[in-house]
């Protein structure tokens, strides 16, 4: 076997015929991954995000959405918005843990250095912030955003792109 996380694992740009599996992914994730920090309530409210299939497939092809697969199912989405903001980043259970969200974070990164973009900035759930410090993501600010009926707590993070010096 060659020196690879995951031989089958693999990186694409979405496709409009993403967006049924990518709403399920969406959805199971959140089911299933952020439990231990939000309410069932607030879990319902945050997947109902993506109940209107139309809005949500005009979501992802607006943004720099790129789906991870494995063996060439997608199992994993992540989504830059204009050349500075991670605005999405979703990893089934099934898949959860095997590095599909670095693989999805580090191809982002790369693609926000090439837009020209010197930080990237992300509201990351508290299931998710730990994997953003981790990658070297600084919290900012806590922040409370309102979903349906329902009020959810996230982290703003900042992450340097640029080898930029510091004046010391
Ligand atoms: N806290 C601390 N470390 C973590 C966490 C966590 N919650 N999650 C993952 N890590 C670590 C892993 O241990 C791993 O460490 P290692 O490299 O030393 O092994 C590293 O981060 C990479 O983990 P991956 O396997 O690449 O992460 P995964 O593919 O499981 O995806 C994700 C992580 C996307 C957070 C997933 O758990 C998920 O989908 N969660 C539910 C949905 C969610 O909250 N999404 C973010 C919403 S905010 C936004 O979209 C901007």
């Amino acid at each position: 076997m060659m020196a690879m996380a995951h031989p089958k694992l693999g990186l694409r740009p979405f496709l409009p015929a993403d967006t049924p599996l990518l709403r399920e992914i969406f959805r199971d994730s959140i089911e299933d991954l952020t439990a231990d920090d939000y309410t069932e309530a607030q879990q319902e409210a945050w997947a109902s995000v993506a109940d209107d299939e139309k809005a949500f497939g005009k979501k992802l092809a607006g943004e720099l959405t790129l789906v991870a697969t494995l063996a060439g199912s997608p199992v994993g989405f992540a989504a830059l918005e204009g050349k500075d903001k991670i605005d999405m980043l979703y990893v089934h259970p099934a898949a959860a843990g095997q590095g599909v969200g670095a693989m999805l974070i580090d191809a982002l990164e790369k693609l926000a250095s090439s837009r020209g973009a010197a930080e990237l900035v992300v509201d990351a759930s508290d299931t998710a912030r730990g994997f953003f410090e981790k990658r070297g993501y600084v919290a900012q600010q806590r922040n409370s955003v309102s979903v349906g009926d329902e009020w959810l707590a996230n982290t703003t993070l900042h992450k340097q792109l640029a080898a930029k010096r510091e004046a010391s």
